[in-house]
């Protein structure tokens, strides 16, 4: 057979291979209908009707309309929303080689976050990033870090007592000083470190304009950021040079004064590599990874400490429990240590539940599908941005009776032993499930019974002793929080040793 001639049949099978890929997928989109979903305007699809500043509301409602797997289109950006636990774990865990990947956002690098974990694309970067977290913070990893943990929260503690009129302030500080601890063993300042601001600011800045649904405006108009900074309704330039300043800052200071000579994440990844990176781009990928752990753990774990309180204020049933239980265990002389987390389950299904009611991110971190796809009878395309609402797996009222109320013994079994529903939705799914979940976890329950052992959060009174009734109000975000609400803390238990 002449060579021109070989050339010809493998051009013409590559062609046939091609033309039936095409066809099968044609068939396959044609004979599948796309999950259903609120009709699409022309051109700009349902981006109209959205509660924006709580999108997880408008696609709970969505979720009551059309099921658990829901359909929309904002522009030409193609949205599945998963309503359901058993969707979601049926596709972001089951089949989580197809759903791990993040939507691709032009607002990511404008905000200086394309180096972030949370954020990147899947592939080899991502893993070399994830590998690193895993050494550290895997859950075995993570015991090491524990009696940091409670000595940090005995700080926070001593701090409440110290300017209770700051009780805010020390929870952030609490939850960025234990990640700059494990991750770089640096020690923040008491008050105003640089540091903990800087990551503060950044994340507020960027926490709005990363949602998938304003990011998407972005995408389809992306000449728009071609424009100067100066031009009306450009500030989204100016803040994204902002981001990316701070980012460089929060980036590079604290790993500079790193020391090997310690064991946090940084000086153990930097240990393994031995000074073998000639070209540093493995020095690299760990301070990256550095940033990406404080960026995602400051913030969260503040977050849910603030609605732990919140909810202590609005459900003293419960606060009046656990203090109970604590005093019965503890006896009222020193604060909780990880020894006694068996005796006191009441507290981690105080944790749970404070995961459960409100969630943190309600929508997750969006995944992104790699290829099309086909679930429960429904065509999931290509490169669809896939959002997880966990707002409404943890307000399914078939699991959750109630869902609004703050109710720990949902956790409970009837002897008062911890259930199995550890309400790991609030983690994440998949190969994206949040890697900092058991140091998060200890971080939490820690604090959470040395608050309970020695305070008390309840509501403030007005001059006239009349107690003020309030409406919590939230943030609104990628992640969100309780915007400052009014209540008291009182001390409890003077002879606590601290
Ligand atoms: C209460 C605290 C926290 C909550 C509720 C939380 C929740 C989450 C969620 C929902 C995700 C997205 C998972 C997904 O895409 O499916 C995530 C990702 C992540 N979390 Fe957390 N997180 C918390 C604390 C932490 C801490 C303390 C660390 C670091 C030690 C951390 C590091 C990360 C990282 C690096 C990712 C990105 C994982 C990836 O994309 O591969 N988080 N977290």
């Amino acid at each position: 057979m002449s060579s021109a001639w070989k050339d010809a049949c493998t051009g013409a099978l590559i062609c046939a291979t091609l033309i039936a890929a095409i066809r099968c997928w044609m068939e396959k989109r044609k004979m599948l209908p796309l999950p259903p979903g609120p009709q699409p305007f022309p051109i700009i699809g349902n981006i109209r009707g959205i509660d924006i500043s709580a999108p997880w509301l408008t696609y709970t409602e969505w979720g009551k309309q059309y099921g658990d797997i829901v359909y929309s289109r904002f522009f030409d950006q193609e949205f599945i929303v998963i309503n359901s636990e058993k969707v979601a774990i049926e596709l972001l865990e089951k089949r989580s080689h197809n759903y791990s990947d993040r939507p691709n956002l032009p607002t990511t690098p404008l905000f200086g976050f394309e180096f972030s974990t949370v954020l990147m694309a899947y592939g080899v970067h991502w893993r070399r990033q994830r590998r690193i977290f895993h050494q550290t913070f895997r859950e075995k990893a993570a015991l090491s870090y524990r009696p940091m943990q409670q000595r940090k929260a005995q700080r926070l503690i001593s701090g409440i007592l110290d300017t209770p009129e700051e009780v805010l302030n020390h929870l952030h500080i609490y939850a960025s000083s234990v990640i700059m601890s494990a991750t770089y063993d640096h020690e923040t300042e008491l008050h105003d470190d640089p540091l903990v601001e800087a990551v503060g600011k950044t994340l507020k800045l960027g926490l709005q304009e990363l949602r998938p649904e304003v990011a998407v405006f972005m995408k389809t108009f992306r000449i728009l950021l071609r424009l100067p900074a100066w031009v009306p309704g450009m500030s989204i330039k100016k803040k994204g040079a902002q981001s990316r300043e701070w980012i460089r800052g929060w980036m590079n200071d604290p790993f500079q004064r790193v020391l090997t000579t310690m064991s946090s994440m940084v000086s153990d990844a930097l240990r393994r590599i031995d000074g073998n990176d000639p070209s540093g781009e493995i020095t690299q990928v760990i301070k990256e990874t550095a940033a990406s752990a404080f960026g995602a753990a400051s913030e969260t774990t503040a977050s849910v400490l603030q609605i732990f309180i919140l909810a202590m204020v609005l459900f003293p049933e419960v606060q009046v429990k656990a203090h109970a239980l604590i005093d019965a265990v503890i006896g009222g002389s020193r604060l909780p240590t990880f020894e006694d987390r068996s005796s006191l389950q009441y507290i981690d299904a105080i944790l749970r539940e404070t995961l459960r009611w409100h969630p943190i991110l309600p929508l997750s971190m969006p995944h992104a599908s790699v290829n099309s796809d086909v679930c429960e009878g429904y065509y999931i395309p290509k490169g669809a941005t896939v959002m997880p609402n966990v707002w409404a797996m943890t307000q399914n009222e078939d699991k959750y009776p109630n869902p609004s109320q703050f109710l720990p013994e949902r956790f409970l079994n009837a002897d008062g032993s911890l259930n199995e529903d550890t309400v790991d939705v609030a983690f994440g799914f998949g190969r994206r499930i949040c890697v900092g979940r058991y140091f998060a976890d200890a971080s939490l329950w820690i604090a959470m019974s040395g608050l309970l052992a020695r305070f008390m959060f309840s509501k403030q009174s007005d001059p006239n002793g009349k107690v003020v009734e309030f409406e919590p109000r939230w943030s609104s975000g990628v992640a969100i929080h309780p915007l400052p609400f009014p209540f008291t803390v009182s001390p409890r238990l003077s002879k606590v040793n601290i």
